[in-house]
């Protein structure tokens, strides 16, 4: 069997790939733009697999995804790569709109055209997993789960592109028969993530004893999911996934942004004492527009169809987290010093 990954330079893309070839035994196919936000160190440790192979391509090159699909005959496609930082999204929507609306089109297009020159038996083993995001059904109040029938409700041009791409997968499913399942996630964190989002970002400054920003009150919460359980999810759909069906998947960890930077904070006093307690460093800034207040998912389908459930503690998977950015300075220190430094995104005006 041979997959089609796309976004797999980029932070969940990478875990896929890496458990597809290392613990499946699986061939992959990347295939990634390289963005800001790609790092082709995440996958060092698939140097000399034979079953694995990276093509730099923009999804929104049509002819140059056809060419994949008609070089590599893949038996699936996990599609996730998107712009996918909300911040960067209010500051920058058009490449949210080309890469995951025009982009995810062209996928679901030229993944159609290869389907129908399928012979039934591989048509009928083929699925397109279309990655996406809880941030879809907009926010939550103080109780109640997102589950796979809650309206769509975006708040962010972020998610109102993600919830294009959604509508357009299953449109594919039901008007092309094309074997679309789409899966639903809330928020990841773990290794290999770029330092501009809160878990990442908060190490980072909290290694460095640098002011760690936390929007509004730090009042928000979201339902924290370790990134190796979403590839583990993902790789259940390719196996158990119904087509045309929508999955979601959740951490059962729901925690406040505040909770969540204070957790870091304490991880790492434990780890590398500073010479304050680094809670001293938290600072509330002025609240991101639009910011929904909670997300929290019921992943009961999830386990009930695909016996997937989440492995660990968030306390568990934090610590692992900052171990790893600890033993990995080389692999973060470039974006750090040259890409992004930290510095606030995604205020409508400064
Ligand atoms: N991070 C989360 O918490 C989370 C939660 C739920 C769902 N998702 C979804 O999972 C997917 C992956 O998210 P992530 O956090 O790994 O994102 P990421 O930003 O870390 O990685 C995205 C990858 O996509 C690539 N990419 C961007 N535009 C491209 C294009 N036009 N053509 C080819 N490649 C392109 C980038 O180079 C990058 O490697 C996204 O679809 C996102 O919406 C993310």
């Amino acid at each position: 069997m041979r997959v089609l990954v796309t976004g797999g330079a980029g932070f969940i893309g990478s875990a896929v790939c890496r458990r597809l070839v290392l613990g499946y035994g699986t061939a992959v196919v990347n295939i990634d733009k390289l963005t800001y936000a790609a790092n082709l160190r995440s996958l060092d440790a698939l140097a000399g697999e034979p079953g694995y192979a990276f093509e730099q391509v923009d999804i929104c090159d049509r002819a140059d995804v056809e060419g994949v699909f008609a070089k590599y005959e893949p038996d699936a496609t996990i599609h996730l790569a998107a712009e996918s930082h909300v911040d960067r999204s209010i500051t920058g929507p058009s490449a949210f709109i080309n890469t995951n609306v025009v982009g995810t089109y062209n996928m679901l297009e030229a993944a159609r055209k290869y389907y129908d020159r399928l012979t039934p038996e591989r048509r009928d083993r083929f699925r397109f997993v279309h990655v996406s995001t809880d941030e879809v059904y907009g926010s939550l109040g103080a109780a109640g789960l997102f589950c796979e029938e809650t309206s769509y409700r975006p708040s962010s041009p972020y998610s109102a592109s993600k919830a294009a791409s959604d509508h357009l997968a299953h449109a594919w499913f039901k008007t092309y028969e094309l074997p679309v399942i789409i899966s639903n996630c809330s928020n990841n964190y773990g290794p290999y993530q770029f330092p501009e989002k809160l878990i990442p970002l908060a190490i980072l400054n909290a290694i460095e004893c640098k002011p760690l920003p936390i929007y509004g009150r730090g009042r928000n919460v979201r339902d924290w999911l370790y990134v190796d359980d979403h590839a583990d999810g993902l790789i259940a759909l390719l196996r158990c996934g119904s087509p045309g069906e929508k999955y979601n998947f959740g951490g059962n960890s729901e925690r406040t942004n505040l909770e969540v930077v204070e957790l870091i904070c304490d991880t790492l006093d434990c780890m590398m004492p500073a010479p304050d307690e680094r809670r001293s460093l938290i600072r509330f800034v002025a609240d991101r527009p639009g910011h929904d207040l909670r997300y929290a998912i019921d992943a009961s389908k999830a386990r009930r169809e695909l016996g997937w459930a989440p492995k660990g503690t968030f306390e568990k998977g934090i610590e692992q987290t900052v171990h790893w950015y600890l033993d990995n300075r080389s692999w973060w220190a470039p974006s750090r010093a040259h890409v992004y430094k930290g510095e606030r995104l995604g205020l409508v005006r400064a």
